[in-house]
């Protein structure tokens, strides 16, 4: 809202700063011209003044243009639910959206996208949606706002294993959020499940850092496969740490200080800000905001979590 309203809205004054000074005018009249001059000089004033005129008739509308483009980015949300509302929402459509949305946005966005402090905006008054098209919507998750202070909206919202069927169904239930009176009664959420199915390339990876432990290995490729869809966002690829958001989790001295039960424990509690050891003022969401994870997820996450670790912090991994 702030950033909008001290938006440059052409004042009336400055619209007209390019036409001729009327201040100029009585300065010429105390130089008496001869006729001669007179005529060559009006000859030459003439367009000059005609340009003058066009200019401040262009001008007037391109800061007419601004005004209400502006007024308009600033009551796009009030003027969709002051409009007739546009049709109601397909139940099975609007019920996949709100399972995702509560999947993978809402650790960011609320479970009501009322927005969390901190993380993600307010996404139910959103003059920026609403002024959207779906597909410029679904666009937007995708592409994502990774370089935005001091939080960046994740594209893909961090996760790899979203299709974009699915971001298409969040893209309406959102819709449905906005416009309360397009959304239909929705059955009971559904949990969706993280996809732990790994790539060819995560397998190798595995393989390697298990040290050709077959099934060690078969652990850890699903835990980077889930790591990669319920932490990344957060957490950044392979745990490097997103800066305003969650730590580096490789190379981590807390991580190194826990036996696999202890960091089971921690990541179904999470870290509350209000927690004393809590230094970001964030939340660390029970389960990364993902209920869907089950314990054996989140073993097989740690198990990920280990490979991540130089030597100094793989101790506990062997406890
Ligand atoms: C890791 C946290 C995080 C997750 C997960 C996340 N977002 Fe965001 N999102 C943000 C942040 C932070 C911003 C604000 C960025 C900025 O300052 O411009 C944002 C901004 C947005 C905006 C722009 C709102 C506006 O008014 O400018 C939309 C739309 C949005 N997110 C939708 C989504 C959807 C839909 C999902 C789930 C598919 C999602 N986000 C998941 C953090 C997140
Ligand atoms: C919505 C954002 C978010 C998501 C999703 C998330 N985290 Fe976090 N995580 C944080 C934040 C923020 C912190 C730092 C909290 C603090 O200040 O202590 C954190 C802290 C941690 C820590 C403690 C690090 C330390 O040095 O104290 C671990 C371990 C961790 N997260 C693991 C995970 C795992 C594993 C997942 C996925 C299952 C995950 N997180 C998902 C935000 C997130």
């Amino acid at each position: 809202m702030n950033s909008l309203s001290n938006a440059p809205v052409v004042s009336n004054s400055q619209a007209h700063a390019g036409a001729p000074a009327h201040g100029s005018a009585p300065r010429q009249a105390r130089r008496p011209l001869g006729p001669t001059a007179f005529l060559a000089a009006s000859g030459i004033m003439a367009p000059i003044f005609a340009i003058g005129a066009w200019m401040m008739a262009d001008s007037h509308a391109a800061a007419e243009a601004v005004r209400r483009g502006v007024a308009e980015a600033l009551s796009a949300h009030a003027n969709l639910v002051a409009a007739a509302p546009l049709p109601t929402l397909a139940v099975s459509e609007a019920a996949r959206g709100r399972d995702v949305f509560l999947n993978a946005c809402a650790s960011c966005h609320g479970p009501q996208g009322t927005g969390v402090k901190g993380l993600g905006k307010d996404l139910t008054t959103s003059n920026f949606v609403a002024r959207l098209t779906d597909t410029e919507f679904r666009q937007f998750i995708i592409a994502g706002r990774p370089d935005a202070k001091p939080m960046p909206m994740p594209p893909r919202a961090g996760r790899e294993d979203l299709s974009d069927d699915d971001l298409a169904r969040v893209v309406m239930f959102v819709r449905g959020l906005q416009d309360p009176r397009r959304m239909p009664e929705l059955p009971a959420p559904a949990p969706v499940a993280v996809a732990g199915t790994p790539n060819e390339a995560q397998k190798a990876a595995a393989l390697a850092a298990a040290g050709g432990d077959v099934e060690l290995a078969k652990y850890i490729a699903s835990g980077d496969r889930l790591f990669h869809s319920a932490c990344n966002a957060c957490h950044g690829k392979a745990g490097v740490g997103i800066a305003g958001n969650g730590k580096a989790l490789a190379n981590n001295a807390f991580i190194g200080s826990l036996s696999d039960d202890d960091l089971l424990e921690f990541l179904k509690k999470g870290r509350a800000p209000s927690d004393p050891k809590n230094t970001t003022g964030i939340q660390m969401p029970p389960k990364g905001g993902n209920p869907a994870l089950s314990e054996d997820d989140l073993l097989d996450i740690i198990a990920y979590l280990r490979t991540l670790q130089g030597p100094a912090n793989k101790a506990a991994a062997s406890k």
